[in-house]
C-alpha cells in the first residue's frame, strides 16, 4: 500500500477502534473456539496486511505492520474497513450502520438452545448442512449477524464453527446466545469480508447465508472467500434472484409510496418488525440469475455446482441428498423456468435461493498462490 493509502488506511482503522470492554484475561473456557480465536490465533492473520498475529496483552498485535485489534466482550475486533479500495462506490458503512441499528435475525427472550435447534431444524438448508457436513468440519460463517446458523451447527460434538460479520451489535447477541447455552464449538469475531482475517485454505465449509447482496462486489467477496476454502472443500451460499426478488420489490415500492402507512399488513407485532426491516428497508442489495453463479461465479474460481434450492429443471432434490456428487446446473431454459416459478412464490417469501459449489483447486495451485490471483484480479 502506497503512502496516501496508508495514511487513509490508518485513519480508517482508528475510526473503527473501539475502546477495549473487557479482556483482562481470557475469560473463555480453554479448548472452545473463542478461546482459540482469542489467544492462539492458529488460522488467524493480519486483515491489512496478512502478517503474523501475536496475543499480548489482551490484544492481537501484527508482528508485520504493527497493527493492534482488541477485543469486545471477548470478541475479536478484527475488522479492517476497505473503502480505501473502493472508494465511494463501497456500501460497507451503510450496511454495518444498519445491521447494528437492526441486528438480524432476533433471538426471543424465551430462546433456549434446544429451541434454537428446533427451529433450525425446520429449515431444509440448516437440515441438510447438518447432516451433510463432515463431524469434524472446520466451518466459516462468513456474515454470520447474529449467530443462529453458527450456534446451531457449533451444537455437533466435533465441529467447530466461526461466526464472522461486521456488525458487532449482531456478533453480541450471537455470543451471548453461545454464552449462556454453552455452545463451546462456535466462536464470534469482528470481520470484513473483504480483508478476512484467516490464512488461505483452512476451512472445510464456508457459509455466505443472504450476505454477498448487501456488498459492493458480490463476486469479488465470494472470490475472496473461496480462497479460504481446503481443495474439495463447500461453498454455501444464498443470493437473492431478480425474478425472485420482484414481489418483494413491489411490497416494498408499496410501502415506501404509502410512507409506511400500509406497513400494518406484514408488521403487526413487535416480533414481526425485524423481518419488516429486513424485507423492506435495506440499505442495499444486488440480485443474481441462477446461471451468474452455478457457471459464471463457479467456472471463475474452479468450483463444481453440487446442489441448488430451488432445485433447477427436473432434478429431484429434496433436502436429503449426497453432497458428493456433482450435478448439472441445467441449461438456461431450465434455470429460467425455475427463477419464474420462484416469481410465482416470491408473492409469498423473499425470493432467496441457495446453491452449493465443491472447490476443485488443486493443492499446489494454493500453494502457488494460482487461484486467489485470478480469481480476485
Ligand atoms: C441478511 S443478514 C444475514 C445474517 C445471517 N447470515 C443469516 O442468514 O441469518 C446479512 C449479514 O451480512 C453482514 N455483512 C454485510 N456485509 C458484510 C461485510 N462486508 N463483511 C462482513 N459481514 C457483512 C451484515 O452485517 C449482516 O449481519
Amino acid at each position: 500500500m502506497g503512502g496516501v493509502q496508508d495514511r487513509d488506511a490508518n485513519a480508517a482503522v482508528r475510526r473503527f477502534r473501539a475502546p477495549v470492554v473487557d479482556m483482562n484475561s481470557c475469560p473463555e473456557p480453554v479448548g472452545c473456539v473463542q478461546h482459540g480465536l482469542l489467544q492462539h490465533a492458529g488460522i488467524l492473520v493480519c486483515p491489512r496486511c496478512g502478517g503474523h498475529l501475536e496475543f499480548s496483552l489482551d490484544i492481537l498485535e501484527c508482528k508485520c505492520c504493527g497493527s493492534e485489534y482488541p477485543s469486545d466482550s471477548g470478541i475479536p475486533r478484527l475488522f479492517f474497513p476497505h473503502d480505501v479500495l473502493y472508494g465511494p462506490r463501497d456500501v460497507t458503512h451503510k450496511v454495518k450502520d444498519f445491521y447494528d441499528e437492526n441486528p438480524f435475525p432476533q433471538y426471543e427472550d424465551s430462546d433456549s438452545a434446544d429451541s434454537l435447534r428446533e427451529r433450525s431444524l425446520a429449515s431444509p438448508l440448516a437440515r441438510l448442512l447438518d447432516n451433510q457436513l463432515p463431524a469434524s468440519a472446520l466451518i466459516l460463517d462468513a456474515g454470520c449477524g447474529t449467530g443462529h446458523l453458527a450456534n446451531f451447527l457449533g451444537m455437533r460434538e466435533e465441529r467447530q464453527v466461526i461466526g464472522a460479520d461486521l456488525s458487532l451489535n449482531s456478533l453480541r447477541e450471537a455470543k451471548r446466545f453461545k454464552d449462556r447455552w454453552a455452545v463451546h464449538n462456535a466462536g464470534f469475531l469482528q470481520m470484513n469480508l473483504f480483508r478476512p482475517p484467516f490464512r488461505k485454505a483452512v476451512f472445510d465449509v464456508v457459509i455466505a447465508n443472504s450476505v454477498l447482496h448487501h456488498t459492493s462486489d458480490p463476486l469479488g467477496a465470494f472470490s475472496l472467500l473461496a480462497a479460504l476454502l481446503k481443495p474439495d472443500g463447500l461453498f454455501v451460499l444464498s443470493l437473492f434472484n431478480p425474478l425472485g426478488r420482484a414481489g418483494n420489490n413491489m411490497r416494498r415500492l408499496l410501502y415506501r409510496l404509502s410512507k409506511d402507512r400500509l406497513a400494518f399488513l406484514r408488521w403487526r407485532s413487535e416480533k414481526q418488525r425485524g423481518r419488516f426491516i429486513q424485507r423492506y428497508k435495506q440499505p442495499y442489495e444486488s440480485r443474481h440469475f441462477l446461471g451468474e453463479i452455478a457457471q459464471e461465479w463457479f467456472a471463475a474460481n474452479e468450483f463444481e455446482f453440487l446442489y441448488s434450492s430451488p432445485r433447477i429443471g427436473s432434478q429431484q432434490l429434496s433436502g436429503g441428498e449426497d453432497l458428493r456428487y456433482a450435478r448439472w446446473p441445467g441449461d438456461r431454459g431450465m434455470q429460467l423456468r425455475t427463477e419464474l416459478g420462484m416469481m410465482l412464490r416470491g408473492i409469498v417469501n423473499d425470493g432467496l435461493f441457495v446453491m452449493i459449489g465443491r472447490n476443485k483447486v488443486k493443492p499446489e495451485q494454493i500453494e502457488a498462490g494460482e487461484r486467489s490471483q485470478a480469481a480476485v484480479a
